[in-house]
């Protein structure tokens, strides 16, 4: 007799049908065979299954068995076959009635004691068995609130095989799991602050505003101890919360990375990643033998930090490129091609020159010229393309410092944040452009025409800065940020005025 049971396998984000298939012949010698493009730890699962088993007291008979994971052209890979494996045998030496998962879907790792151990990818599994019509799924109990997550699907977690053995046969009863809503789950949890902590540093406050309410990336030059990161961290705090529909696109990229704390539910804070400048590019921008989200796809939806950007590999830098233009990360295979999301707000600071100390009035910098233009120089061109706002963030007066009253909070700035927002939302209707910083070519022309005034002050602008035509979009691009901040229609000479000052590095060089 054939048995089949629904698993998942995984591609990207996505998960699609693997039909675990166990046949158990008893006749000629024993034997076991898994077929179907198991990888190693796929095919490992003999040992662990059939420990299980015995811990479970289950027996099995002497017999052929082959196992075949089908589609079988499409390579498997990690350990959630053991469960559905182990449930498949025994439905095969007759011990479960054959069709008793035929509406379910299963994964889980077995241990040799039998526990169910966590899997990564079980919310896209969910997802999968919902379009297809499943009732229920069977998941590790580490992995059941993400499973949860998808409504009118039916999750049951397991503690041991012999625990779903007995459930499966009507012996115990085990509780579907209930989701918990609110919760907070996502690898490094909330403890963003609030930019009411931030003393001082009004610009670049300012600046972090006009950038969140246009999706703008960011860059910070300024001396240590600015407050650099400090302001960077705050970020999401301004953002718009996360909507149902993006909180599912994080949770999936989490849940197929393995980076969803054990038993939580939906992502609901906006992400906050910032990689070390050591990371590698496949950290960075994912990669692997077997495909994994890299930093920019576990920031989807929120902010990438770079740290000292000038210290990150150049080819770490130069691979970050195409996410930020596309949203998107296209990793090649041989065999595939697999796309994660990346849609996030780059956020990036430095120091002015080596020493950190260029421009600041109470230290003396110690580089030469060539060393501070050799600094900025390591900056790849193409990717501070990718930048709309480059501010600098100044050393905190003294006077500053001093102040106790507390600075504006991050839920008033949120709430103009979330006004311009909705303004874009309203102008972007039907077109595949989110936010102002996606402004380009026709829309660009169409949304972003100055009126009069503000034409003269671009036009002595151009000159006097000697601007180039791809700042000039920039700014144009930054300008309709700041007029929708200012709930209005045209971009006055005031927008512009301001968006030319949120561009530093437009400036040439001493
Ligand atoms: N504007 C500020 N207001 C309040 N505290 C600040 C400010 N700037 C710096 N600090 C303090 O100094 C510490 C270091 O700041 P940090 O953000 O790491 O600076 P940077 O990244 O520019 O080197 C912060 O943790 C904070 O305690
Ligand atoms: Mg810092």
């Amino acid at each position: 007799m054939v048995i089949r049971l629904n698993s998942a396998g995984w591609e990207g984000v996505d998960a699609y049908r693997v039909d675990v298939e166990v046949e158990l012949v008893r006749q000629g010698l024993p034997a076991f065979s898994m077929v179907g493009l198991a990888e190693a730890a796929v095919r490992e699962a003999r040992d662990r299954v059939f420990a299980a088993l015995r811990a479970g007291q289950f027996r099995l008979p002497p017999a052929r068995i082959t196992v075949n994971l089908a589609p079988a052209g499409r390579r498997k890979s990690g350990t959630a076959y053991d469960l559905p494996l182990a449930l498949g045998l025994l439905m095969a030496s007759g011990q479960l009635p054959p069709d008793c998962l035929a509406d379910a879907y299963v994964a889980g790792e077995l241990s040799l004691s039998g526990a169910v151990r966590p899997v990564s990818g079980v919310l896209p599994l969910a997802i999968l068995a919902r379009r297809t019509g499943a009732r229920c799924c069977i998941v590790p109990p580490a992995n059941g609130q993400e499973a949860a997550v998808v409504e009118g699907m039916t999750v049951y977690a397991p503690q041991t095989l012999a625990q779903c053995v007995a459930f499966l046969q009507g012996e115990t009863r085990l509780e579907p799991v209930a989701p918990v809503s609110g919760n907070m789950a996502s690898g490094e949890d909330a403890a963003y602050g609030d930019y009411a902590e931030v003393k001082g540093q009004l610009a670049a406050k300012r600046a972090l505003e006009v950038a969140a309410a246009g999706g703008h990336n960011l860059l910070m030059i300024g001396p240590p101890g600015s407050g650099k990161t400090m302001l960077a961290q705050r970020l999401p705090t301004i953002l718009p919360p996360l909507s149902f529909e993006e909180a599912l696109e994080v949770t999936t990229i989490y849940s197929v990375a393995g980076r969803l704390r054990d038993g939580g539910g939906l992502v609901r804070s906006r992400p906050f990643r910032s990689p070390h400048h050591t990371v590698s590019e496949v950290a960075l921008v994912g990669g692997g033998i077997h495909p994994r989200p890299g930093e920019v796809s576990l920031a989807h939806r929120g902010v990438l930090f770079l740290d000292e950007l000038p210290e990150y590999g150049k080819a770490s830098l130069e691979a970050l490129r195409q996410p930020l233009e596309d949203g998107v990360v296209s990793i090649a295979r041989a065999s595939q091609s697999v796309t994660f999301p990346a849609d996030c707000m780059l956020v990036a600071a430095m120091n002015p020159c080596p020493c950190g100390y260029y421009g600041d009035p109470q230290h003396t910098c110690t580089c030469r010229p060539e060393q501070r233009a050799r600094y900025r120089a390591r900056l790849s061109g193409p990717l501070l393309d990718r930048i709309d706002v480059h501010v600098e963030v100044p050393a905190v007066p003294y006077e500053d410092l001093r102040r106790t009253q507390a600075g504006e909070s991050s839920a008033d700035m949120a709430q103009r944040v979330a006004a311009a927002r909705q303004r874009q939302q309203a102008r972007f209707a039907g077109t595949p452009v989110r936010c102002n910083a996606g402004l380009s070519g026709a829309l660009l022309e169409r949304h972003c025409a100055p009126d009069a005034e503000g034409d003269a002050l671009l036009r002595t602008a151009v000159h006097n800065l000697g601007l180039s035509a791809r700042a000039y979009t920039r700014i144009l691009r930054l300008a309709r940020t700041i007029a929708d901040l200012d709930d209005c229609a045209d971009l006055r000479g005031e927008h512009l005025a301001e968006a030319i000052s949120l561009r530093v590095l437009d400036r040439p060089a001493d």
